[in-house]
């Protein structure tokens, strides 16, 4: 038998190797990482030194009438007709995601039973363009057509659904709630992806109580600058969009806006280009425009899965990338609010105590920010 000797290699050659080897990386990347830092340094900056966005008004400005309009294809305009309507609740979907949908129907999106369980009316609908490929969309037309037969909560319009046209949509959500469902105390806006908790948001909102003013709350993003890397899909160039940071913004994922404010956007929104094709900035510009900052909420996921734990369910608002677990969390959600009773000092302290451990250790879980352990919100 042979066999050949590898040369034992000392531990000070390894620690050489690997020091050689990271400087390496870091050489490659440096530019990447130098753009990045630079740009979030200024940004931030700008932010919080000048946080004067005046700018705005001017550049991004355009005619009303010179704004295309698009039709509906699938409208319930009497949808909001009882008189008492707590939230409107938009989900962004596309016309091929009938099973997120359904998801949705049958978990937290159910009106019946938040109409039963939690005694207030929400009306809950799916916003929608058209499939991008028009050889796909007659095909689609049909199934959606018996499916909105069914559920009657589909809101589409004739513009090509892409995430280039985001904020299309959410000129559909803002003008079909100023049109058709003005009286209703709150708006919310999410991705059909996201898991709501909606016990937890309608006791936050009643909370509030019905003449809440001023309210917009999701996760924000402050001094954010806009991404220049043209490989990404954040991508915008500075023609589009030439200074170092957007306005605060919460991102499109869920976010909630009280009766005023959705006006106030919608009527700066008419005014404002839509080719600026982030939505969530966009509705940062609007309400920049419109003096409206908006409140940081802990339990509001900007990106990341809430972990699976009965103490952060007490707490979540939204949590995100929720696609084949919809019904599994929905059903651990229910069940944790029915033995939700126990809530003493120890209990409290074994919560505070998961949560530390799910929320301040890095790499985890990237959901709500460590702080979010220590606070009651
Ligand atoms: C919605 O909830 C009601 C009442 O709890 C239930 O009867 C109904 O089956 C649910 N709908 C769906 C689509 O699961
Ligand atoms: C947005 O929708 C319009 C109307 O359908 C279409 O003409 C345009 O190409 C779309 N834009 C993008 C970037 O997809
Ligand atoms: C932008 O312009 C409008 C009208 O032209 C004005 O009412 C508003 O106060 C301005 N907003 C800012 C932030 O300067």
């Amino acid at each position: 038998m042979m066999f050949l000797k590898m040369p034992r290699l000392k531990k000070y050659q390894l620690r050489l190797i690997s020091v050689c080897f990271s400087a390496l990386l870091f050489i490659t990347f440096w530019e990447k990482i130098d753009n990045n830092i630079v740009s979030h340094v200024m940004s931030f900056s700008y932010r919080h030194l000048f946080n004067s966005f005046t700018f705005i008004n001017a550049s991004l400005r355009v005619n009303p009438e010179d704004v295309l309009k698009y039709r509906y294809l699938i409208n319930h305009e009497r949808k909001c007709d009882e008189k008492d309507i707590l939230l409107l609740l938009f989900v962004k979907s596309s016309s091929e995601n009938f099973e997120r949908r359904q998801a949705i129907r049958s978990t937290w999106g159910n009106e019946t039973y938040i109409e039963k369980t939690l005694g207030v009316t929400v009306k809950v609908l799916f916003a929608l363009g058209l499939h991008p490929k028009p050889e796909y969309r007659s095909k689609l037309k049909k199934q959606l057509f018996f499916e909105d037969q069914r559920y009657h909560d589909l809101i589409q319009q004739d513009f090509k659904d892409t995430f280039h046209n985001l904020t299309l949509k959410l000129l559909l959500q803002l003008g079909w709630k100023e049109n058709y469902c003005h009286h209703s105390q709150f708006l919310m806006s999410a991705d059909d992806d996201v898991f709501v908790h909606i016990p937890n948001l309608i006791r936050y909102l009643q909370g509030i109580g019905r003449n809440a003013k001023d309210l917009w709350i999701g996760r924000v993003h402050r001094g954010s600058p806009p991404v220049r890397d043209k490989e990404s899909k954040y991508y915008v160039s500075r023609d589009m969009y030439p200074w170092v940071s957007y306005p605060d913004y919460t991102p499109g994922a869920g976010y909630v806006l009280s009766k005023d404010v959705a006006t106030r956007i919608y009527q700066a929104s008419l005014n404002i280009n839509p080719s600026f094709h982030i939505d969530d900035v966009f509705l940062g510009i609007c309400a920049k425009v419109m003096d409206i900052s908006p409140k940081d909420h802990l339990f509001f996921s900007g990106e990341g899965k809430a972990p699976y734990h009965s103490c952060i369910y007490n707490q979540m608002m939204t949590s995100h990338g929720h696609v084949s677990d919809i019904r599994e969390t929905w059903k651990r959600v229910t069940e944790a609010e029915v033995d939700k009773e126990s809530s003493g000092l120890i209990r409290r302290l074994y919560c505070t105590v998961m949560k530390v451990r799910f929320l301040c250790v890095p790499f985890i879980s990237n959901s709500y920010p460590c702080k979010a352990a220590f606070f009651e919100q």
